[in-house]
């Protein structure tokens, strides 16, 4: 029997002997291209080629892509667990031509590999092809019915014809599309699940007996914003077969949890919950293994490739995914985080093909632990929350849960929509989720309006700003340029004169200023023009456009004038700083191990901040190796070069990418170490970077860490300084210890001495202060018992107290008791925040001979020194406002004894 691998690994071989060319799969985090949350097709990576605005040294690719459909417009989320052939993740096998063969071969080979390669039954197989559509103007693909009566032993009355929904296929609501063609498996009437209800098995038909194994999309539209279908320029295949399926099949498993791809996570849940899965459709326990396995893969591969759970966007999927998997936990009675040590055996299992994964294995795992225990903390609580509402609605007869309902769960207890549709749906309940939408966007709402500024109008103009030649960005710092034109309350300018005093971004044909990229800020600087000077504070990149934002007190800047940009000096600190933050990766992978690797980070010119891979707080001393491994480095004053060379060279060399970042074709490798870029080998430190540096480390003058914190799961961040902030703050340190050498009387030398001896000739007299206190109180005690009068056998001890801590009377009062078996005492004292405290204590004999209460005693008292209190009769104690009144107060209680005892 094949293995998944095996057949994974049999596709891309049949598709490299017919001139394909392997292309890893992409990350399933596509950052650029704001249409889509997660990669959800292996065509993603290949859209701006369908679109002709890229080009590669390929016409035919293969590979097996990493693939998330759990929102647009491809969302399987809801079929997952309760099937067994739908999936959050997954992984598609493809073969394209960009602009090479069509649809012949495509039909062709598919029918070769599936039948001659893999030796699937032809007698099971169907084809699906494009029925056509009037609204879009499409014809029947009859062109492919023909194909396939030629390249397979199909009959026609298995080749069908279906419509848009099923066979034409669209990335999402634009994009580049075209009729499909596809073939689907007949499981055999078994593997119906729609038994018991009237239904017709049939391809498309909604049940588990036929299922599509390979959809062939012949691309030859994009469908713009208006839904408008274009003819693009040339056609194209886009292929994709579901691994999953087609290992069950090869397999011969009545499910795709049944493969050697699913089983090693079924069986570790089995093991750590103790239940038993037993591959049943419609079962409680079942369904929830699945589910679990299922979102563990989402979520590895997800925060492998850089995403972590957060409350918006991709984060926000995350997060629901996670929630989701936790609650099918609490299904098999897990009430404690789990899902995380699923983690290294789907990295042992699938780290071969993905190598990605075992070097964030650890950090994956951090992250889905610390998600499960915080929601499992407030799951509870939001499910008492909910088993209310559903008391509350059905007393009221009603089946719905109401929008704001569900809003507070989400609010308040991080319920997903998802999961109380979930919850709702077992208690056969609906959820108002238009009227949880509204309360969203009004939320939303509230949240936008603090954000917009210029930027994001920059931004929304970006399609139509013009270019900007930025290279010498990394050259100079000042540059002749011609202003093009600018950007100002949704608009692009290109004549007339840049308005005085009014914020605008400005545009010129090239310039040498920074567009804020990779955690490095912006550029300010000046831009002058005959006598007027425009003043930038940030630099951002707008599509092709640099854009430099700031105001002029002139109206002379006229657009198509010659300007000189000057960059403010400050930017030699951001580069000291940039070069720094790389320093500070190679030591913190030195120091800590090859995890420590870079999440994040900002260089401006005051700073640095660098955010690495790490589960634990760094010690003084690891903090202290890095210093020191970075100010070996910038002794050492070693070169700085970069080189553009081709993104594989670059990984091969061992470049050092950023998980959350897009890459293109060619990248940027930055070098310290080497003499010349082309002798890369011999650098320490090589990263894939776009900022700009200092030529060589020892312009960085000096290397400090300030501060090392957690920012989120699993993910530490330093802050640092270098240069002339260093400087700045070592001035400032030296400043404030001649101060405290002043006031101390001591050179810097002597401060630390200094400092220890007074820390310890001030505990010595705190201890005396505390002796001195309990011997007066002692000798005051022993002074008011001698004068205590007596009431038949009873003494009364009534007096004031020199200030003292409460444990100290207490003593008192309890060594009082035993020196008169009979009596009552009454005692105050003024405490040192200038207040008062009052106790009383009564023996038993007289509690119950003469009833006198120790509660009442100091009831009746404590109003007079502006307080109240109470006890038990044995011992009672109050506290005052007025000390003066202490006197009043004692002889008070003289008073209430006497009456009460004669
Ligand atoms: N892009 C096609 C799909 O995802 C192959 O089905």
């Amino acid at each position: 029997m094949l293995t998944s691998q095996e057949i994974r690994q049999g596709f891309i071989e049949f598709f490299k002997q017919k001139g394909h060319t392997f292309v890893a799969s992409s990350s399933v985090v596509p950052l650029d291209d704001p249409t889509l949350l997660f990669t959800n097709a292996g065509m993603n990576q290949y859209k701006d080629i369908f679109l002709g605005s890229e080009k590669r040294d390929y016409s035919r690719a293969v590979n097996s892509q990493k693939c998330i459909r759990v929102s647009g417009k491809h969302n399987d989320l809801e079929e997952v667990g309760k099937d067994t052939y739908h999936h959050t993740f997954f992984e598609m096998l493809g073969n394209w031509s960009f602009g090479d063969y069509f649809k012949d071969e495509a039909i062709a080979w598919a029918w070769e590999l599936f039948t001659k390669v893999w030796k699937f039954d032809p007698e099971r197989l169907w084809a699906s092809v494009f029925g056509g559509d009037p609204t879009d103007g499409v014809e029947a693909d009859t062109e492919s019915e023909a194909l396939w009566l030629k390249n397979s032993s199909l009959p026609t009355e298995r080749i069908l014809r279906f419509g848009k929904k099923d066979n034409f296929w669209e990335m999402g609501e634009i994009g580049p599309c075209g009729p499909c063609s596809e073939i689907h498996y007949d499981l055999g009437p078994e593997n119906c699940d729609k038994k018991g209800v009237k239904h017709e098995c049939c391809v498309n038909g909604d049940c588990g007996r036929f299922i599509e194994l390979w959809n062939l999309v012949f691309i030859q539209y994009n469908r713009d914003e208006t839904g408008q279908l274009k003819e693009l320029p040339s056609k194209h295949v886009d292929t994709g077969a579901g691994l999953e399926r087609i290992v069950a099949v090869l397999q011969n498993q009545p499910s795709n949890y049944d493969t050697d791809l699913f089983k090693p996570l079924l069986d570790k849940i089995a093991e750590l919950t103790g239940k038993t899965y037993s591959a049943q459709i419609g079962n409680q326990v079942d369904n929830a293994f699945r589910v679990i396995a299922d979102h563990v893969r989402m979520l590895t591969f997800s925060i492998t490739d850089g995403s972590l759970p957060s409350n918006d966007g991709r984060g926000y999927v995350l997060r629901r995914i996670l929630r989701r998997a936790t609650r099918f936990g609490q299904l098999l009675d897990m009430h404690e985080p789990f899902i995380y040590k699923l983690v290294p055996t789907l990295v042992e299992q699938m780290g071969e093909v993905y190598p990605e994964l075992p070097g964030r294995a650890q950090h994956v795992g951090n992250v889905i632990k610390a998600e499960e225990k915080s929601f499992i903390k407030t799951l509870e609580r939001g499910i008492s929350i909910f088993e209310a509402d559903v008391r509350e609605i059905s007393e009221k007869k009603l089946s719905q849960l109401p929008g704001d309902k569900a809003f507070r769960l989400y609010d308040t207890y991080g319920f997903p929509l998802d999961l109380t549709q979930l919850m709702a749906q077992e208690k056969k309940l609906t959820v108002d989720v238009k009227g949880f939408e509204e309360l969203m966007e009004q939320q939303r709402k509230r949240a936008q309006a603090a954000q917009k500024n210029a930027i994001y109008q920059a931004d929304a103009l970006s399609y139509q700003l013009p270019a900007t030649d930025d290279t010498q960005k990394y050259h100079s710092h000042t540059l002749n340029a011609r202003l093009l034109g600018y950007v100002h309350e949704d608009q692009y300018i290109d004549e007339g004169a840049v308005p005085k005093n009014t914020n605008v971004g400005l545009i010129f044909d090239r310039t040498c200023a920074y567009a804020e990229a990779g955690g490095q800020v912006g550029d300010n600087g000046t831009i002058a023009y005959g006598s007027s000077t425009f003043v930038f504070e940030d630099t951002i990149k707008a599509g092709a456009a640099v854009v430099h934002f700031g105001s002029t007190e002139s109206d002379q800047i006229t657009i198509g004038s010659e300007m000189t940009i000057n960059i403010d000096p400050a930017r030699l600190d951001t580069q000291r700083n940039h070069t720094a933050t790389h320093l500070l990766q190679w030591a913190l992978q030195k120091v800590l191990g090859d995890h420590a690797h870079q999440e994040g980070s900002l260089v401006c010119a005051d700073y640095l901040r660098f955010d690495f891979t790490h589960s634990q707080a760094l010690s003084a001393e690891q903090i202290e190796q890095v210093e020191k491994l970075v100010h070996q480095k910038i002794a050492e004053a070693a070169p700085v070069t970069f080189t553009v060379m081709p993104i594989d060279q670059a990984r091969e060399l061992g470049a050092m990418a950023l998980f959350s970042e897009k890459y293109g074709e060619h990248v940027r490798v930055l070098a310290i170490g080497s003499e010349t870029p082309d002798q890369l080998e011999e650098a320490f430190s090589r990263e894939f970077c776009g900022g700009t540096h200092v030529n060589n480390t020892s312009e960085i003058g000096g290397f400090k860490i300030t501060r090392e914190e957690s920012v989120a799961t699993g993910v530490r961040r330093i802050t640092a300084l270098t240069g002339r902030a260093l400087n700045e703050m070592l001035h400032l340190r030296n400043k404030q210890m001649d101060q405290l050498g002043q006031i101390l009387k001591a050179s810097p030398e002597q401060i630390i001495n200094r400092v220890a001896a007074l820390l310890d000739e001030n505990k010595k007299l705190k201890k005396q202060l505390q002796k001195g206190t309990a011997a007066d109180l002692k000798t005051t005690v022993e002074q008011l018992l001698e004068k205590a009068p007596s009431v038949g056998s009873a003494r009364i001890i009534v007096g004031s107290l020199p200030t003292a801590p409460v444990d100290a009377i207490r003593t008192q009062i309890d060594w009082l008791r035993k020196k008169a078996p009979s009596s009552v005492t009454v005692l105050a004292c003024a405490t040192e925040e200038n207040k008062v405290l009052l106790f009383a204590a009564v023996t038993d004999d007289l509690i119950k001979g003469k009833t006198l209460k120790a509660g009442d005693v100091v009831k009746a008292i404590a109003p007079i020194v502006g307080g109240g209190g109470g006890g038990r009769p044995q011992m009672a104690q109050a506290g005052g406002k007025n000390p003066e009144k202490i006197d009043d107060a004692l002889a008070a209680a003289k008073d209430f004894i006497n009456k009460k005892l004669s």
